[in-house]
């Protein structure tokens, strides 16, 4: 069976190294240095090995290519485009309809279309089946299902195999042959009723944690103000067995999901006339963090920080990947320099970022650490500067939420 992947990235690249043991896989990429980079064996994703790629090269069961003629006689496509947000922060589904183009152009045959791409309930059903039907040339009826992605790059503990996969097809037919590829690397499969449970389900656990992010978040600042540690409190909550879950303070949310994702849900509540005020709330709350780690660190450093440098240490969204979108560093750096701060950052693991490099971890006036990769250690980034404001919680001895 031959497997087309539209885009190869992280949810597309993960997808394309599991399938490969299996399938004949081609991962579809506009972009042709990925597609380049990959042909010659090189994986561009944390947790996608080099070596599996090339294994599955080598066996003619990987190739990547941004031709639409090496796609057309595949069995079955799935969909891992990019669904972000557009300048006005309203969902934007501008890759999946390039997406849709390029499968409407050039499947000569009936395929089976999975969408993995986060989108709004109704996004298969109303979106990329009259898309790709409108794209299509042949009119050959294709298989529509949903499998939302939940792949967490850089985790060890979860992967493809053994976390659970949601999935619906919008016919039984669909549905079977969605089961039939999945279980072959993946252990558990939980089909649900329709495609819109699954859409709203993927939704609807992202928009868990931004809420909870929020409310801890929120929490930070109370037990800041009341003098009480903020970790020591929620150590003590979480030792209730039942009824809580711990969630730990941050800069803010930051990746391609947390987000972006309760903003589709928001989007779909209020075009159905229900006010989604607390997500919109915890949204809010998140992106206002920055704010107030600017003004816990301009406060501990005599009420100015006109002219001082400041270091901000890990850039990515979060520990151990290079991935920078949405970061929370950006707001926070944007609110020292506001305040007259002069702002370098270091992540070895992120390099290079707005055409910056990373910047030695030593000689700051302050140091802010955003996110800690594993490679940095506690002792550097407290010599780092005579005073260290740590977002974490891992960095024991500096100043903190
Ligand atoms: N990254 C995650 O942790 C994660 C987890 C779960 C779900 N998702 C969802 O999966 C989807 C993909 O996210 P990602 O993180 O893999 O994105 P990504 O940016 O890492 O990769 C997307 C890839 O698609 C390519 N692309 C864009 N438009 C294309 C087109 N028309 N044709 C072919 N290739 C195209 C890009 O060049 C890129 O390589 C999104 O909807 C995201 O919300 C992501």
């Amino acid at each position: 069976m031959k497997v087309a992947i539209i885009g190869q990235g992280y949810v597309g690249l993960t997808i394309s190294a599991f399938a490969g043991e299996f399938f004949e896989v081609v991962g579809f990429d506009n972009n042709a240095k990925i597609v380049e980079q990959l042909n010659s064996g090189i994986s561009h994703i944390e947790g996608v090995d080099s070596l599996t790629l090339q294994k599955w090269a080598k066996a003619g069961h990987f190739k990547a290519t941004s031709k639409g003629s090496d796609i057309s006689d595949a069995n079955l496509v799935v969909i891992a485009v990019p669904t972000p947000l557009t300048g006005d922060r309203k969902p934007d589904l501008t890759f999946i309809d390039a997406a849709c183009k390029t499968i409407g152009e050039n499947m000569k045959k009936s395929v089976l279309v999975i969408n993995e791409s986060t989108s709004f309930p109704g996004t298969l059903r109303n979106y990329i089946k009259p898309a790709i039907e409108k794209y299509s040339k042949d009119s050959v009826e294709h298989f529509y299902a949903i499998s939302p992605e939940r792949v967490d790059p850089g985790r060890g503990d979860f992967n493809q195999r053994n976390t659970p996969r949601l999935f619906a097809g919008l016919t039984p037919e669909a549905s079977k042959m969605t089961r039939e590829f999945y279980s072959k690397f993946c252990d558990r499969l939980v089909e649900v009723s329709s495609p819109e449970v699954a859409e709203a389900a993927k939704l609807f656990e992202n928009t868990f944690r931004q809420v909870n992010i929020a409310l801890v978040n929120e929490f930070a600042q109370i037990a800041h103000s009341l003098g009480i540690s903020v970790y020591e409190t929620l150590d003590a909550a979480n030792t209730k067995p039942y009824g809580f879950m711990k969630f730990t303070p941050s800069a803010g949310v930051g990746g391609h999901c947390i987000p972006v994702d309760p903003t589709y849900l928001a989007a779909v509540a209020e075009e159905n006339g229900v006010p989604a005020t607390f997500i919109r709330r915890a949204n809010e709350v998140n992106l206002e963090m920055s704010k107030y780690i600017a003004d816990r660190v301009q406060t501990d450093n005599g009420g100015s920080l006109q002219g001082k440098s400041v270091l901000i240490v890990g850039v990515a969204y979060k520990p151990n990947v290079a991935d920078v979108r949405e970061t929370a560093a950006e707001l926070v750096i944007k609110h020292l320099r506001d305040r007259g701060a002069v702002v370098s950052w270091h992540d070895d693991v992120v390099d290079t970022w707005h055409g910056e490099s990373s910047a030695p971890l030593s000689g700051a006036d302050i140091s802010v650490v955003i996110t800690k990769h594993d490679v940095v250690s506690e002792r550097d980034i407290l010599a780092s500067a005579p005073y260290v404001f740590d977002t974490t919680g891992k960095v024991a001895g500096a100043s903190g939420l």
